[in-house]
């Protein structure tokens, strides 16, 4: 069997994790993923931390013409939804799935479980970023995008989801860019982080949260199991 790392000591890891980025789908170049790669990059995504071994993910890869079939699907959904639009608006929502050369979508499925299923909401997150990191680590460019057309029904029935899926993200894969984006703001380490010494001077960060118009996808089904 192969080493298994559950520590290693690796600077240049290091490093990487505290300098990477994404770059913008529209930037990206042409060569994606081969197939190959794509199996290491998908491999390392299904590796992440997940409570009940319940694997509460699955991927679709779109490339070439598949690609094409969506963005089609995604200028009808548009037209459906602003039907006073002039038709090349349509046009153009689709093709912004065309902007990388390799999409891969990364649909959450509740799996039966004895955990919270809040806890597989968050494993799949994790196999977003561990494709986003494994993607970078093969010299590929990634972005985690919804759009809106992540909660589109007619998108989403065009891809053939239904109503126990969620899509986590659209992951567009290329070539980077010559230019990489500037860098963009971090978050504060110092209003973030506490070493607890009781339940007061706890620092929470900002809260600007949005309660009201944000909630959690509609499942077809209670999110808490
Ligand atoms: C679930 C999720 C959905 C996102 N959807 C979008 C989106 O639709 N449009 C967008 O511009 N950025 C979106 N982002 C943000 C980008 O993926 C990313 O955070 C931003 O480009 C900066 O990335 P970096 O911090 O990796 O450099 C999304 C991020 C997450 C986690």
């Amino acid at each position: 069997m192969k080493d298994v790392y559950t520590g290693k000591p690796c600077a240049e890891m290091l490093e990487y994790l505290l300098r990477r980025r994404s770059a913008k789908a529209v930037d990206m170049i042409a060569p994606g993923p081969d197939k190959g790669q794509m199996k290491q990059m998908l491999s390392a995504a299904m590796r992440v931390p997940d409570h009940g071994k319940t694997a509460p993910f699955y991927f679709l890869v779109f490339e070439g013409e598949a690609r094409d079939r969506v963005a089609a699907i995604i200028a009808e959904a548009y037209g459906r939804n602003n039907p006073d639009d002039k038709p090349k608006k349509a046009i153009e929502a689709g093709e912004k799935f065309m902007q990388a050369p390799t999409v891969v979508a990364v649909i959450y499925r509740a799996r039966k479980a004895k955990h919270p299923l809040w806890e597989q909401i968050m494993s799949v997150g994790a196999a977003c970023q561990n494709l986003l990191l494994a993607a970078n680590a093969l010299g590929f460019a990634a972005q985690w995008l919804s759009r809106w057309y992540a909660y589109d029904e007619h998108v989403r029935a065009g891809l053939g989801l239904d109503g126990r899926d969620v899509v986590a993200g659209f992951i567009h894969l290329g070539t980077p860019p010559k230019k990489p984006e500037a860098e963009r703001d971090r978050p504060d380490y110092d209003v973030l982080v506490t070493y607890w010494d009781g339940p007061s001077d706890i620092k929470k960060g900002d809260d600007a949260y949005d309660r009201e118009k944000f909630s959690l996808p509609e499942l077809g089904y209670n999110i808490q199991g």
